[in-house]
């Protein structure tokens, strides 16, 4: 990866000329004149005053943590395979952030990388200058540069973060950031972050290269026949379709570990354990489960829903649910198996007495058991949007392009993008309509959309293959939010468009 300008061709040059600086003076030009509405002013960017005065309306509990963060080539233990990697703090994952909602952060990031980085906060509604997107929100933090991160975290829930430049997120950078709600009711003894993550980096090609090789190659399919038509079949087996990602990894972590090498939760039977499930991953989707258990969800993306039992779940990347558990006695397999893929699967242990540790290639039951869908999941009150009609509705129409070389939003990939514009105040509903033959696990920053039958709020939906979704958001955090697929290599590849206020 060449420091800062990525490889030729990138949209980055174009990228820095949207970059709306502290004045707000830059123009974000977009393509060519769409069909769509466009609202006629300007943009309000990160700089705007509009940003601050919603930073300051957030209530705060005064209190101020702070942490350094350290993004730098570090030698990792997988288990048995040491890799040269990049990683916050030494460590895969990162360590941990742990606030109160309602507390500033202040994180610096030193940036001891051989290349630009950022950190990106993923699923906060923060203040959009802290979002760290380059070139939009924020200039790149430059190799043995740093930067100070600070705002008022709002909501509490499971979320994390990690680098939003090229695809260093498919390296080892990123960790999960715990927001605490002081005041919940909390129906469980102990817990636990799990954090899964697809793997290449020092086994296999760099993310570097694969990303290299698509830009080069495709997905190395040709033409569209038939055949890749039923890939977009979804069914009860193949709950995304045939074709769920574009590459194939080595490995597959849970909390930095290798199967052959899990980490293992440990505690008692009859305790009450809270997971907290992060899927870290840049192009895999996780089937969840655990050995002997049911798992009752208790939040979606961070929101609490009313709780559900199932058997397993599905993970899209960037998309967290937590779960608790009533631990069995013995030790259990904990496996996330990497969704419509044949890499071998993730594995972390629970253990609450003796007994053989599972096998790195358990695979219980419980995964063809009855699985946790949207439609499954009801926000409790307090976290509910209120039923309103929309006052504006912005389509995405997702489609792959040159063979897979290129995906892109409306037509443009990110760079050749129209902004899709908005006005503080509204609600506004995001139709997203998936004309490709894989599902996109969409995100949008800085806000919690309400999705599915029931409105469950989430930041990360999976649009599945050659079907439509739509999400409904309140526009009450002005700045420019990125959206994008959270497949880190189809978003690098043009994936990506922003969600613009403009007064
Ligand atoms: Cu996990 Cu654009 O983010
Ligand atoms: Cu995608």
């Amino acid at each position: 990866m060449s420091a800062d300008a990525g490889p030729p061709g990138t949209p980055l040059t174009r990228r820095r000329f949207l970059w709306l600086g502290a004045a707000g003076a830059a123009v974000v030009g977009g393509g060519a004149a769409g069909t769509r509405l466009l609202l006629s002013g300007s943009p309000i960017g990160p700089g705007d005053p509009a940003v601050a005065a919603t930073e300051a309306a957030r209530s705060t509990t005064g209190r101020v943590v702070s942490r350094e963060l350290r993004a730098a080539p570090a030698t990792v233990d997988l288990g048995g395979r040491v890799v040269d990697t990049w990683a916050y703090g030494d460590s895969v994952p990162g360590p941990q952030i742990r606030v109160n909602a309602g507390d500033e952060l202040r994180v610096r990031l030193v940036n001891d990388l051989p290349d630009s980085t950022t950190v990106h906060w993923h699923g906060l509604s923060l203040r959009n200058d802290m979002d760290g997107v380059p070139g939009l929100t924020m200039p790149s933090v430059g190799a043995a540069e740093s930067f100070d991160y600070s705002f008022v975290v709002p909501d509490p829930g499971t979320f994390w973060f990690h680098p939003h430049f090229a695809v260093q997120l498919d390296t080892g950078l990123q960790a999960a950031l715990i927001v605490e709600d002081p005041d919940e009711q909390a129906d469980y003894d102990v817990e636990a972050v799990l954090v899964l993550d697809d793997w290449t980096d020092g086994l296999g090609d760099s993310p570097a290269e694969i990303f290299a090789g698509m830009r080069e190659n495709g997905m190395d399919m040709g033409g569209m026949d038939m055949a890749e038509m039923d890939m977009a079949e979804v069914s009860a087996a193949e709950p995304l379709g045939a074709d769920t990602g574009d590459v194939v990894y080595p490995a597959h972590l849970i909390n930095g570990r290798l199967p052959s090498a899990p980490v293992t939760v440990a505690s008692q039977a009859g305790r009450r354990i809270r997971f907290r499930l992060i899927n870290a991953g840049s192009d895999t989707a996780y089937r969840f489960a655990i050995g002997g258990h049911r798992l009752t969800v208790t939040h979606a993306d961070g929101f609490p829903v009313l709780p559900v039992e199932v058997d397993t779940l599905l993970l899209g990347m960037g998309e967290r649910y937590d779960v608790v558990v009533t631990a069995g006695d013995g030790a259990f397999p904990m496996v996330a198996v990497p969704e419509g893929k044949d890499d071998p699967s993730a594995l972390a242990v629970l253990r609450t007495s003796s007994g053989p540790t599972p096998a790195a290639s358990a695979r219980p039951g419980e995964l063809d058991g009855r699985m946790l869908t949207y439609a499954d999941l009801v926000p409790v009150d307090q976290v509910a949007l209120p039923a309103r009609e929309p006052d504006r509705q912005l389509d995405l129409l997702l489609e792959m392009a040159d063979g897979g070389r290129r995906w892109l939003i409306n037509g443009a990939a990110y760079g050749d993008h129209e902004p899709l514009t908005v006005e503080a105040g509204e609600r506004v509903r995001l139709a997203m309509s998936n004309h490709s033959m894989m599902f996109h696990p969409m995100h949008v920053h800085g806000h919690t959309f309400a999705a599915g039958p029931r409105g469950v709020r989430k930041d990360t939906i999976n649009v599945l293959p050659m079907r439509s979704l739509s999400v409904d958001l309140h526009a009450d955090n002005p700045g420019q939010w990125l959206v994008h697929c959270h497949n880190v290599y189809h978003g690098e590849l043009g994936m990506m468009t922003v969600l613009s206020y403009v007064a």
